[in-house]
C-alpha cells in the first residue's frame, strides 16, 4: 500500500522502513534459501518477478511491508547504503475484504546473525502498532507452518493464542481418495417430481 511509502519507523533494536527497490537484490538473495522459502511458504522468484513484487507490495492497497533493518548496524555505519543493514521484513495483508479490521502478520528475520536478539519482536510489536493507529486493526493472525517452534514461541509470547486449523489440499490423489470414499453418495432431486420447494 502507499499509506507507509514515506514512513521510517524507528525502535530500539529495529528501524521500520517501506520496501523499495533499492532493497530488492538482498532481499533476492535472501529468498534462494530453501529453508528461508520453506519457514515463510514462499515461492523461488527471478530477480526480475522480485522487482514486479515489490512494486505490487507498494501498490496493492490490501498489503503492508516494510524492511527491518538493524538499528545498531544502521547507526554503526551512517552514510552506508541501507542494504548492509537489512535484517529481513515485517507484513500485513488485509486477507478479508469483508472485514477490513482483520489482518494477517509475517515476519522473517532472513540474517542469521540477527536473530535472537529480539529485532523479530521488536518488528512485529512495531507493525501491530502500525495495524492498530494507522490501518484501524483490531483483530491479527499469524499462519505459521507447524514445527516452526521458534514462531510459534515468539507470537505465543507477543499474546497470540493458538487455534487449530486442519488444511486438506485437494490435490489430484487427494481428490481421487476422495471420489474413492464417496462413490455410494448419489445427487437427486430432493422432492421427486417438484423442482420448486413446498
Ligand atoms: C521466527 C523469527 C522471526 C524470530 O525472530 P528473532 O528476532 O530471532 O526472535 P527474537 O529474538 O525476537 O525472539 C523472540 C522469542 O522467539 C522465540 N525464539 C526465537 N528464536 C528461537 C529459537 N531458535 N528456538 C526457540 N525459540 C526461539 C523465543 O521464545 C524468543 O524469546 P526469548 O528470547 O525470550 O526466549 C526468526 O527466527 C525468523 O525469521 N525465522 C524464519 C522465518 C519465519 O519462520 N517466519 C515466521 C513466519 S510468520
Amino acid at each position: 500500500m502507499r499509506l507507509n511509502q514515506n514512513i521510517l519507523l524507528l525502535g530500539k533494536k529495529v528501524v521500520l522502513v517501506p520496501y523499495t527497490s533499492e532493497h530488492v537484490p538482498r532481499y533476492h538473495e535472501w529468498m534462494k534459501s530453501e529453508e528461508l522459502q520453506r519457514l515463510t511458504a514462499s515461492e523461488p522468484l527471478t530477480l526480475e518477478q522480485e522487482y514486479a513484487m515489490q512494486r505490487s507490495w507498494r501498490d496493492d492497497a490490501d498489503k503492508c511491508t516494510f524492511i527491518v533493518l538493524d538499528a545498531a548496524k544502521r547507526q554503526a555505519q551512517p552514510g552506508h547504503s541501507e542494504e548492509s543493514c537489512m535484517a529481513g521484513d515485517v507484513n500485513l495483508f488485509l486477507t478479508d475484504p469483508g472485514d477490513p479490521s482483520l489482518g494477517e502478520i509475517e515476519v522473517m528475520i532472513a540474517e542469521p546473525s540477527c536473530r535472537g536478539q529480539g529485532l523479530g519482536t521488536e518488528a512485529v510489536l512495531m507493525m501491530l502498532l502500525y495495524g492498530v493507529t494507522r490501518l484501524g486493526l483490531t483483530k491479527f493472525e499469524a499462519k505459521i507452518g507447524q514445527g516452526n517452534e521458534p514462531s510459534i514461541r515468539m507470537f505465543r509470547k507477543l499474546h497470540f493464542e493458538q487455534e487449530v486449523t486442519l488444511r486438506l489440499m485437494m490435490s489430484e490423489p487427494e481428490r481421487q481418495w476422495l471420489l474413492e470414499q464417496t462413490s455410494h453418495v448419489q445427487e437427486k432431486p430432493y422432492r421427486e417430481g417438484t423442482s420448486e420447494p413446498c
